[in-house]
């Protein structure tokens, strides 16, 4: 992984290892990859082809590096969303076991006899509303915030106070990035930029409506394999 921004001094950059260089993280950071046409999924409707190799490579560090995953219930009723696992040198590098998985939605309607839910070493929670409790099974950890619908700035909070996870890793999909976006609760955007115009009629956008622009500040931007990997700051 080469830096660009900012200017590497001459010799060896200490930033060049993705744990290194996303070290650094931030309350809430939310972790997409898209093409260059701004189509977060690929020819079949998932993103494992978008990236590459690269990709994944920090798709893994970031997960090694957060407290809890979150995810929409959209991603996860793709059913190609295994429980989080961490190879041997990143297990090493974190000193624990993995981040768990947080399951994002209203409905709960979910397919909870996937791996998911009956394999991940460390439990996969969800984040639902008062109301929508009862539809989780007993055996999965739920966080219930707000009454019909889920109070997201509470459920975040509950996450860190009564949970202690202090850095949030988000990993879309597009709605319910758009969703933490419109309630300010995302600090930064991580975007790895696959070098590929999909087109195509699958192509789905990286986020939906929002209220307002949201003014960016990048604050770095690597590059392996030909992805482009952008880091901006959305609240200072
Ligand atoms: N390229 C990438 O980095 C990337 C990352 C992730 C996913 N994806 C792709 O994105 C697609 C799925 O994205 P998506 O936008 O359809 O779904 P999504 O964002 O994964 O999930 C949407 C669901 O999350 C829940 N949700 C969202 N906002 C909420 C809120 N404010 N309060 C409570 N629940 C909320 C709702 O669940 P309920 O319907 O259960 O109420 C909603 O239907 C898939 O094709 C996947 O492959 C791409």
């Amino acid at each position: 992984m080469r830096r660009l921004l900012p200017e590497p001094a001459a010799g060896a950059d200490p930033f060049a290892d993705p744990y290194d260089a996303y070290g650094d993280q931030p309350g809430l950071r939310l972790g997409m990859v898209m093409s260059v046409d701004g189509s977060v999924t690929d020819a079949e409707g998932w993103t494992d082809r978008l990236g590459g190799e690269a990709d994944f490579r920090v798709f893994r560090t970031l997960r090694a590096l957060t407290d809890a995953i979150l995810v929409g219930a959209g991603t996860v009723r793709t059913g190609r969303l295994g429980p989080a696992r961490l190879r041997g040198d990143l297990r090493a590098r974190r000193g624990r076991p993995p981040a768990p998985t947080v399951v994002v939605s209203r409905s709960l309607d979910l397919d909870w006899t996937l791996p998911l839910f009956t394999e991940a070493e460390t439990p996969t929670i969800v984040v639902t509303s008062r109301s929508g409790r009862r539809r989780a099974p007993a055996h999965v950890q739920v966080v219930a915030e707000g009454g019909d619908d889920v109070d997201l700035p509470a459920a975040v909070r509950a996450l860190h106070d009564d949970l202690g996870y202090e850095h949030l890793l988000c990993e879309g999909g597009p709605a319910l990035a758009t969703a933490l976006i419109r309630a300010s609760l995302v600090d930064e955007l991580c975007l790895s930029i696959a070098p590929t115009l999909l087109g195509g009629p699958r192509h789905t956008r990286l986020l939906g409506a929002l209220d307002a622009e949201v003014p960016l500040r990048p604050t770095a931007l690597y590059l392996d394999e030909g992805v482009l990997f952008a880091r901006y700051r959305l609240r200072t």
